[in-house]
Order: structure tokens, then sequence, then C-alpha cells
């Protein structure tokens, strides 16, 4: 597969699961803009990624629940590529926790796994009508089994699903398709 002519926006691309992606995609020659807070890690994802394709990646320091910061993300990545065909909704973060416990630990992780996922979609939108794109949200088995102590964080994961059927019925008119891991 070649994706040379695909720019895509990975969140959470410091570690885990995007940085695993960013590489993936990097072998696909695709062109990267990697998101994360941690600036020194990214850098280290960008260079494997450089190494494997040859071309350093776009990497944006942000912290997806700040709306400013979406702003930015989209707007960086429209600087330097002018398009945007794939942006890959995976920055997340689990803190064990239930009811019982103190509502911000809910709070944080609705402002980043929901809200900034939906706040960021929201803005890459007319860019991913433009070329027909995809989104890619990264749920989580959480998301429909019941494990404990996970109610904040499986809730978040809930919404995450039904915000990814949603938005595909909405956007299906315009070309643009969703899909879930
Ligand atoms: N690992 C699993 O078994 C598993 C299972 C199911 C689902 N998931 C989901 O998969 C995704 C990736 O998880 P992972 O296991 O790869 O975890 P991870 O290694 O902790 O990666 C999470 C990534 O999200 C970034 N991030 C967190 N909060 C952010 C924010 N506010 N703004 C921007 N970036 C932020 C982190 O980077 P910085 O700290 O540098 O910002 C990091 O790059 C998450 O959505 C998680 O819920 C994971």
């Amino acid at each position: 597969m070649d994706f040379s002519n695909k720019v895509i926006i990975i969140t959470g691309a410091s570690s885990g699961i995007g940085a695993s992606c960013a590489l993936h995609f990097a072998a696909l020659r695709a062109k990267l803009s990697l998101v994360a807070r941690n600036v020194d890690k990214l850098r280290n994802v960008a260079e494997e990624c450089e190494k494997i394709s040859g071309t350093k990646p776009l990497t944006i320091a942000a912290d997806i629940s700040v709306e400013e910061d979406n702003a930015r993300i989209i707007q960086e990545t429209a600087e330097r590529y002018g398009t945007l065909d794939v942006l890959v909704n995976n920055a997340g973060i689990l803190t064990l926790a239930g009811c019982l416990d103190n509502i911000k630990i809910f709070d944080q992780m609705v402002a980043t796994n929901v809200r900034g996922t939906y706040l960021l979609t929201q803005k890459a939108i007319p860019y991913l009508i433009e070329t027909k794109g995809n989104i890619i949200n990264v749920s989580s088995v959480a998301s429909q089994s019941v494990i404990s102590p996970m109610t904040a964080y499986s809730m978040t994961k809930a919404a995450l699903d039904m915000f990814t059927k949603c938005a595909a019925l909405e956007l299906a008119p315009k070309g643009s398709f969703q899909s879930k891991n």
C-alpha cells in the first residue's frame, strides 16, 4: 500500500499504540503530523519515522483537552501540507476510578477522551470533506465490557463509540467515513 500522497494526523503519537501507528504509516510513506504533550518522546518517535521513510514528520506539542491547541493542530498541519486525509484520534488517558472517586479524575478523562477528541474532529472535518478522508477513533473493549474499577474510563470510551456511529451517519452523505478500532 502506498500512502505517499496521504496526510495523516495521529494524536497520542509519543508512545504506545499512537507511536506504533506512526511507524507503520511512515513505512507506507504517509506525510505525518504527530501530536502529543511530551516533546522529547514525540521527537524520538519522529526520528524513528524519519529513519524508516526518509521524511521528517511534523511534530506538534499540544494538549487535546485545550480548545486552542486543537485549532493549532489543524492550522499547523494545513500550513505544512495544505490538506488532510486521515485523522487518527488515538490520544487517551486511563486512570482507574469508580463512582466513589474524586470527580476531578472523571473530568480529566472526559476532557481528553471525549471532549478533546470531539473538538479536534470538528476542526478537521472541513478538510476531510474536501479529500473524502477518514477518521479513526481508538476506543477500547472497556466501552462494552464491565471492568472494575474503570467506570469513568469505560463511560468515556462508550461515548466515543456512539460519537463514531453518529458522526459516521452525519458525514456519510459528504463522502467521509469513520471506522473504530
Ligand atoms: N493499551 C491498551 O491495552 C489499550 C486498550 C484499549 C484502548 N486503548 C486506547 O488506546 C489509546 C492509546 O493508548 P496506549 O495504550 O498506547 O497508551 P499510552 O502509551 O499511554 O499513550 C497515550 C498517548 O496519548 C497521549 N495523550 C494523553 N493525553 C493527551 C492529551 N491531553 N493531549 C495530547 N495527547 C495526549 C500521550 O502522550 P503525552 O503524554 O506525551 O501527551 C500518549 O502519546 C488510548 O486512547 C487508550 O484508551 C489502549
